[in-house]
């Protein structure tokens, strides 16, 4: 770990850590490979995301994000590094944390650390394989611009920056300090935990004051979506959010093609397991479970879908997949998937009666889909081993199972732990669809700056003509020729030949 920081006076939890870092940063290592990996990987991303790059040659010289400060908490990544510049060169000053333990690409940390040789690098909080306790640390550093100053954008990705703000003000509200000891489960004793010791360092008026500066919120991702709408319909929304997921260019591109690049990648790259002939379980056939299901049978594996929704499972019928219950699949299936954005969807009852060696990963974006936290008590009791394979690869063996090798027992294989298999086990969507999601986000950071009293405390999408724009910035790069309506064609199907083309309700 490298040296910036300096504890001085009372640390966070067990991480050795000050409370607040100031303007320092914290990355795995600044080594010159590590950083000249980072560029040329930067590099090598930028030519692949067009809507990025166009972007910046659109809005570099009138700096529409001049005098904002964008805090992002979304995984440390090639491409988000692409983002952030992008971001810098319009303007914004710029700090970051991931969104995941496990997904930051540590050279991409590092060069964006160093910056470029026309742009400083920024503040980044973020290594692979961040404990809990370092992760909320992270975030805080990522919010906290030191000296009282706060961001008055932010870009996040699952919703815990805005968590972090939105639970701090709550407390001051009723002017209580939170107690760990309360918490249901280890990330929320740590959540808690976080906001008890900013209570105490800066009294109970730090986030009613933070939340004043904040102009706004683009999210990245579905589940930090309902969480967004969630806050709206209850009426403690603190600033405007835009919805990014639902932006067509991002939940029907990122979500699906993203995931069916990725998914097979991280599977094959933790397990190095032939797919072709594999029985495999993909539980929710939403964007993240359609995309998944296509990988894996790409790869010629036999593939069912759990789902609770009768229109996904008719649509998982009409696209020729058994669908059933994770019950009846259980000692049949070779790769379970999760992707529903849900709870206890396996459970360690279900892996107590699975194959030997099967394989359990998520993809979608909380860790509580797959019950780990319970094989995690069953290892206290004694019941379960835990064997490392390698970082975010785990054997998890059931000691008093019989129906492993030998009537002795049987093991299952647990990829990133059960959080996202794509960024843990592997390096995400390639940047080419990443590109698409970014334009998006990046249009909504300008958005927010420029019209957030327009918008007030609501969640809102982009404009459709937008999301056309964010797909047309990308065609080049394919070849492709677009036809152009004529003023006739275009009055007989009721939209005008610029577009946009399809009514608000259209669903692609
Ligand atoms: P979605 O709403 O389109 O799909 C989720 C599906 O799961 C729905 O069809 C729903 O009916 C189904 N479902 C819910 N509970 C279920 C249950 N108990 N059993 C079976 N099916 C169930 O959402 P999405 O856009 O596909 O996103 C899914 C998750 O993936 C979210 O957490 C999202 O944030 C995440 N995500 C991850 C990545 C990634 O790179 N790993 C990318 C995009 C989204
Ligand atoms: N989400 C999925 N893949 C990603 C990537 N490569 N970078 C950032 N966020 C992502």
């Amino acid at each position: 770990m490298n040296p910036a920081i300096i504890p001085i006076g009372k640390t966070f939890m067990s991480t050795g850590l000050p409370l607040f870092a100031g303007t320092n940063h914290r990355v795995a290592n600044l080594e010159e490979s590590t950083i000249t990996f980072g560029r040329k990987e930067i590099e090598l991303a930028e030519f692949e995301m067009p809507g990025l790059m166009k972007t910046r040659e659109e809005y570099g010289n009138t700096k529409p994000l001049a005098g904002a400060r964008i805090t992002g908490s979304l995984h440390m990544t090639i491409q988000t590094a692409v983002l952030i510049e992008t971001l810098i060169d319009l303007g914004a000053d710029v700090r970051w944390a991931s969104c995941n333990i496990f997904s930051t690409q540590d050279h991409a940390a590092a060069a964006i650390v160093q910056g470029r040789a026309d742009a400083a690098g920024i503040p980044v909080y973020a290594w692979k394989g961040e404990t809990l306790e370092e992760y909320w640390w992270c975030t805080l550093q990522a919010l906290d611009w030191g000296n009282d100053v706060s961001p008055t954008l932010i870009v996040d990705d699952g919703g815990d920056a805005t968590l972090l703000i939105h639970l701090g003000y709550e407390y001051e509200v009723k002017g209580e300090k939170p107690d760990p000891s309360t918490a249901s489960n280890e990330e929320e004793r740590v959540i808690l935990q976080i906001i008890a010791d900013v209570q105490d360092a800066k009294g109970m008026n730090y986030w009613h004051q933070f939340a004043k500066t904040v102009r706004g919120v683009s999210e990245e991702t579905t589940t930090g979506v309902h969480r967004l709408y969630q806050r709206m319909q209850d009426n403690s929304l603190l600033f405007p959010a835009i919805n990014v997921n639902d932006a067509v260019t991002k939940s029907k591109f990122d979500n699906v093609y993203g995931c069916r690049h990725s998914l097979v990648d991280a599977v094959m790259r933790a397990t190095d397991v032939m797919l072709s002939g594999k029985r495999a379980l993909v539980c929710g056939f939403g964007d993240v479970g359609k995309g998944s299901v296509q990988a894996l049978q790409g790869q010629q594996a036999r593939v069912a879908v759990t789902e609770v929704d009768p229109i996904c499972a008719l649509q998982a019928c009409m696209s020729g997949l058994e669908v059933t219950t994770v019950e009846i699949a259980l000692e049949q299936t070779d790769i379970f998937v999760t992707a529903t954005g849900n709870k206890d969807i396996i459970t360690a009852a279900h892996m107590s009666k699975m194959k030997h060696n099967a394989i359990v990963c998520n993809i979608g974006h909380f860790d509580n889909e797959i019950g780990v936290a319970d094989l995690e008590e069953m290892l206290i009791a004694g019941d379960v081993e835990k064997i490392e394979i390698k970082p975010q690869v785990h054997e998890w063996r059931f000691l008093k199972s019989t129906h492993g090798p030998n009537n002795g027992p049987h093991s299952v294989i647990i990829l990133a732990e059960g959080r996202l298999v794509n960024l843990g086990c592997a390096t995400g969507h390639p940047s080419l669809v990443m590109s698409a999601s970014f334009t998006n986000q990046t249009l909504a950071q300008i958005e927010l700056n420029e019209n957030a009293e327009t918008i007030g405390k609501k969640v809102v999408t982009l404009p459709k003509a937008l999301d056309e724009k964010v797909a047309l910035l990308h065609l080049s790069k394919f070849g492709a020729e677009l036809t152009t309506l004529s003023t006739d064609q275009a009055s007989y199907i009721g939209v005008t030949p610029q577009g946009p083309y399809k009514p608000e309700h259209y669903r692609y």
